[in-house]
């Protein structure tokens, strides 16, 4: 792993814990709309964009709704989210990921964000991290979501690295879809990990220092 230069970050379910607040915010989305959903179908939300997750909730819903419904629907459950969102502060930041994300500083890696979410600079501005990363690579620079790499390219663009020199660090199977179309290798936690895909699946985010040097 000598020559990984630079590590591209997925926010929510890596850095923090945002994915139960997605999850929460779907839940009372498809509560509302008659949809039966768990945090086990939550986990093909995982990595894709806002409006992708809505038309895999029709689907599941077996519904069609127009896109203009779509478009409030989705709204509706984003405003539901940032409010829980703005709950968040600075002890959300577990120290784990802070004490680890600084030991690889240290050792001399550009820290970077790759994220399909458009509230990825707020959720970073409540954890106190909005200055932190060298680059952040989100849902408002792309046009399509994981498990497209766009996103991570656009990361690795950003701090000027060569695409196989960019680790990737994702809790989600469309995140490490995402990676390897980038021609980049991909560290997992949570979902992904659980369910054994990834290059190097880990039990826990320190694991992170044991596979770099
Ligand atoms: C990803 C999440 O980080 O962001 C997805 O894993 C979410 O579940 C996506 O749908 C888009 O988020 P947002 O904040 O733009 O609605
Ligand atoms: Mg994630």
């Amino acid at each position: 792993m000598e020559h990984i230069k630079t590590i591209i970050f997925d926010l929510d379910g890596v850095i923090c814990t945002t994915d139960e607040q997605h999850y929460q915010g779907w839940q009372a989305l498809a509560d509302r709309l008659g949809i039966p959903f768990d945090r086990t179908a939550n986990n093909r939300f995982r990595g894709v964009s806002r409006m992708a997750c809505m038309d895999i909730l029709e689907e599941m819903g077996g519904k069609c709704y127009s896109e203009q419904e779509k478009t409030d629907y989705a709204t509706w459950k984003n405003e539901y989210y940032r409010n829980l969102l703005g709950q968040m502060s600075p002890s959300d930041l577990s120290r784990e990921v802070k004490d680890t994300l600084d030991e690889l500083r240290r050792r001399g890696y550009l820290l970077t964000i790759g994220s399909s979410s458009k509230n990825a600079k707020f959720i970073l501005q409540r954890l106190g991290l909005e200055d932190y990363f060298d680059a952040i690579s989100d849902g408002t620079n792309i046009v399509n979501s994981k498990p497209d790499p766009e996103v991570f390219l656009k990361a690795a663009d950003f701090a000027s690295t060569p695409y196989e020199q960019c680790l990737v660090v994702e809790d989600a199977i469309s995140g490490v879809e995402a990676a390897h179309a980038a021609g980049m290798l991909a560290a997992t936690v949570g979902d992904a990990a659980e369910k054994g895909c990834g290059d190097f699946v880990m039990d826990s985010f320190s694991s992170l220092l044991k596979i770099l040097p």
